[in-house]
């Protein structure tokens, strides 16, 4: 049965209800679901234009999705409520008299706070059993999740190919590297100490410390991490992390802009593992930053139910935040960003976000970006509240 199918049927279960209703108040207590309660409950956006084009009724989903709430869609009309989405505009006035055909489309919504997602809608005429106009209904199905889940199993596939891949490097580069190591060392100790050969040596020193870190990282991308779980106050870790990066950030002239929620409960998180995210997420920002520029970091508690997946814990989540006004990320290089050795940098190695996403997910939380093209870019992370 297909959504509009499900809301006719509700519809019509309410009324059958309501008569029910009518002879439950003589004697029966039995009584129904209001059919606002279910359109409410729905996962899908749903709107309800009356036969004006205002709308009537716009439930927490649609809400979600659109960054509107209700009281500021009620009684406004649809060429208002949706004047960023032309083509909504149009799929609606299809829906109308004369022409009154339901029309099904996918296209990117803009949302009131400029965000853009992904949606499939479908827009309904809603009639009485004359045929008679009653105005539209409009279902918005939100694509990020599907989009989101297509792209882990890509990753995923990757990430076995890259985990068999890095067990074998490592035991094949780490023997030798070890050794090249060693001879630095010793080399090191037995050059005068005003030598200008010192310098080789602790360059070599240091570049075989970088190819032991990234095969490090790599073993970490492949194989599943043991968290030690426990209650985090994840403003404590935040502010650790600001305080690492202190020097660079003064360095950059980059400065920061923290709105906390105090009431924030604590979370549940492997303390070093979400060290590692965050310190990420903020060296990326800063990177991004050349010269002056503002880090806001934000936490808050989750209002979106709507973003479990199957398999997912149920609870409460938490929001962080990190903004930068840096440069942003091509629209085209969106969706490569969490792979592995994706970068844009000379001296990246791509490995940050894919690190970041992998750990995220085994906390059963989510990692998201939105870009601004030129004027910056924020990474979203929520995790699970501690029981
Ligand atoms: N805050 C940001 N602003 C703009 N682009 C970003 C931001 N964060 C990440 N990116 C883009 O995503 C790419 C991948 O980031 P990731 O952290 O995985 O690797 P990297 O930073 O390039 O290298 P590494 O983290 O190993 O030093 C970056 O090269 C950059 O193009
Ligand atoms: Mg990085």
């Amino acid at each position: 049965m297909c959504l509009t199918e499900l809301i006719w049927y509700d519809l019509i279960f309410y009324r059958d209800c309501r008569s029910m209703k009518n002879q439950n108040e003589k004697g029966n207590p039995q009584s129904p679901i209001p059919w606002e309660n279910i359109l409410t409950s729905l996962e899908e956006g749903v709107v309800l234009l009356d036969q004006t084009g205002k709308v009537s009724f716009f439930n927490q989903a649609a809400e979600i999705l659109t960054d509107l709430s209700a009281s500021q869609a009620l009684l406004k009309s649809y060429l208002h409520v949706f004047k960023r989405n032309p083509w909504l505009i149009d799929m609606v006035k299809k829906s109308r008299p004369p022409q009154q055909s339901s029309t099904r489309g996918e296209g990117d919504f803009v949302t009131q706070w400029g965000r853009q997602v992904l949606v499939n809608l479908t827009v309904s005429p809603l009639q009485d059993n004359h045929g008679r106009s009653l105005g539209s209904i409009l279902l918005l199905h939100d694509l990020t999740r599907r989009k989101e889940l297509e792209e882990d199993l890509k990753r995923s596939d990757l990430l076995a190919t890259l985990g068999t891949l890095a067990v074998g490097l490592a035991h094949e580069i780490k023997n030798p590297l070890g050794g090249i190591k060693g001879a630095a060392q010793l080399l090191r100790r037995s050059l005068a100490q005003d030598s200008s050969l010192v310098e080789y040596a602790d360059i070599m020193i240091r570049e075989v410390n970088r190819v032991n870190l990234l095969i490090e990282q790599l073993l970490d991308l492949s194989r599943p991490a043991k968290l030690n779980l426990v209650p985090l106050n994840i403003h404590e870790l935040l502010e650790d992390i600001l305080l690492l990066e202190r020097q660079p950030m003064e360095e950059r002239k980059v400065g920061v802009r923290k709105y906390f929620d105090p009431s924030l409960p604590p979370i549940r998180g492997d303390r070093a593992q979400l060290t590692q995210v965050f310190l990420n997420l903020v060296k990326n920002a800063l990177e991004a930053m050349d010269g002056q520029g503002c880090l806001t970091i934000i936490t808050r508690i989750e209002t979106d139910f709507h973003i479990r997946e199957h398999g997912r814990e149920r609870g409460k989540f938490i929001w962080v935040d990190i903004e930068d006004d840096g440069v942003g990320i091509k629209k085209e290089n969106l969706s490569h960003i969490f792979s592995p050795f994706f970068t844009t940098k000379n001296n990246g190695t791509g490995l940050g976000l894919a690190i970041c996403h992998r750990i995220i997910k085994e906390h059963g939380g989510l990692i998201r970006v939105e870009s601004r093209e030129g004027n910056g870019a924020t990474f979203r992370v929520s995790l699970l509240v501690a029981d």
